[in-house]
């Protein structure tokens, strides 16, 4: 590839995943699965904010954001018990072939919730690795790496 095609091909990768993220859902199944993960990176990006201090402690919001992880990990066998119909969807159909070990990864999402220590910004610094692991090694084997 000369360095024209490599251009063309790069911006051509970048359009396609832009009209990508814009496709939104609208089987309300697939609705219910994202807007729990996008509950999950809300609560995530609160203690992330801490943990790097870019954003100041606060216990309150911590014991918050730690609560709502906690009960969303436990809402992930629940909301992707039915696995719903979308192109927009970036949900793998191995979960529901392999819906036990889905299930393991979402405990693992929760057990590390569990486990975050929120007295301070350091403590949660200390925990949010094994929370940042159980995203990815779920997104990793369930997740569509295109979406
Ligand atoms: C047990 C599996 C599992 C765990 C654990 C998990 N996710 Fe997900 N996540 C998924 C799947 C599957 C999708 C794709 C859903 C879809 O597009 O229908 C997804 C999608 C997402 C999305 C995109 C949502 C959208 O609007 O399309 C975000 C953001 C996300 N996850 C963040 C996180 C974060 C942050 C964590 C950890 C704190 C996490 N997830 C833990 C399985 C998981």
């Amino acid at each position: 590839m000369n360095l024209a095609t490599k251009t063309l091909t790069a911006a051509l990768f970048v359009v396609a995943g832009a009209a990508f993220a814009e496709t939104e859902a609208t089987d309300p199944i697939v609705i219910g699965h994202q807007d729990l993960m996008k509950s999950i990176a809300g609560a995530s990006k609160v203690l992330g904010g801490m943990a790097s201090g870019s954003t100041a402690y606060d216990a309150a919001a911590a014991e918050a954001a730690k609560a709502l992880l906690i009960k969303d990990a436990a809402d992930i066998a629940v909301k992707f018990k039915e696995p719903g119909s979308d192109p927009a969807s970036g949900a793998k159909p191995e979960i529901w072939t392999n819906w036990e070990d889905f299930v393991v990864k979402a405990n693992a999402l929760g057990t590390a919730a569990t486990a975050l220590d929120v007295a301070s910004a350091d403590s949660i610094k200390a925990g949010m690795g094994a929370v940042g692991g159980a995203c990815k090694d779920c997104h990793t084997t369930y997740r569509l790496s295109t979406n």
